[in-house]
């Protein structure tokens, strides 16, 4: 058997910050709650007995639905597919909404192991549109992976909706993880690939918003963020930790080939 791990390559995976996190993850909780789950790196390394996951996006959460419940059609599906060129803009062009759901969630896994950069983006009309990305030997087919990840899935509730949704459900005792998309760093090094319309500063006003009605519920809240003063100003008053993370982007790195994020939380133990 091997580990259950994220499948998908997902814009801000946070596979490379797990062993900071583990010291801040609260010690006890019931439930597992992340209502911006993206490509999952804290759910698959947590592996929670009972977990609800969300995001917006309506497309992730349907891929995550197969490999649930449907895993080994998916894998007999994705065997089909070739990396090469032609065939991959063959596929981009599908029009999605012709095909079933395991057709649809083995596109966007083989899109996203063989477009360029591995990631995940859509333009305006909401149509993928990342180019061919060239890769020798891309793993088109982790069979393993995806039944290890399917046995994780079973114990996990899926939702598609905004991240305020939380509030209808999360009860004290729950331990909710938000990742959502930074608050730029600078107006040059802005991304905003993940779904249509941005997450400007009302939307992580917005996000601050439902943190503190969490926090009033008595669930335990953590959530990531860069290091702007903007961010620290809106989560002022909880605690706040510092991790590296290695990025490629456009500022001067304040250690060596990483820059600081931060890590809110409104729980101590
Ligand atoms: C930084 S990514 C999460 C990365 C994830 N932690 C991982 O390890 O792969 C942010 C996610 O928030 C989702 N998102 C954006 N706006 C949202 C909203 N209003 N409600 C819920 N999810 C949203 C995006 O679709 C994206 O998957």
């Amino acid at each position: 058997m091997s580990a259950a791990r994220p499948f998908l390559k997902w814009a801000g995976g946070k596979g490379q910050l797990l062993e900071q996190f583990k010291p801040l993850f609260p010690k006890q909780y019931e439930r597992y709650i992340e209502p911006m789950v993206g490509g999952g790196a804290v759910f698959f390394f947590l592996q929670p007995e009972k977990a609800i996951l969300m995001d917006l996006n309506a497309e992730l959460m349907e891929v995550y639905r197969v490999v649930r419940d449907n895993v080994e059609e998916l894998i007999a599906d994705l065997e089909k597919h070739k990396n090469e060129k032609d065939y991959y803009y063959a596929i981009r062009n599908l029009d999605p909404g012709k095909l079933t759901p395991v057709e649809r969630a083995s596109r966007l896994i083989y899109l996203n192991k063989t477009c360029y950069n591995g990631l995940y983006r859509v333009n305006r009309k909401n149509k993928f549109n990342v180019p061919f990305g060239r890769y020798k030997n891309p793993d088109i087919v982790n069979a393993q992976g995806l039944r290890a990840a399917s046995r994780a899935l079973k114990k996990a509730e899926l939702l598609t909706g905004d991240f305020s949704l939380v509030l209808e459900f999360a009860r004290p005792g729950d331990f909710i993880y938000f990742d959502p998309p930074y608050q730029p760093l600078s107006a040059t090094s802005s991304f905003t690939g993940y779904t249509p319309g941005s997450f400007d500063e009302g939307e992580q006003k917005r996000l601050a918003g439902v943190f503190k009605e969490l926090t009033r519920i008595g669930s335990k809240v953590m959530l990531s963020n860069s290091d702007t003063p903007f961010v620290r100003e809106i989560y002022q008053g909880f605690r706040v930790q510092t991790v590296y993370a290695k990025r490629a982007i456009n500022s001067r790195p304040d250690r060596r080939g990483s820059i600081k994020e931060l890590v809110i939380l409104n729980y101590t133990d």
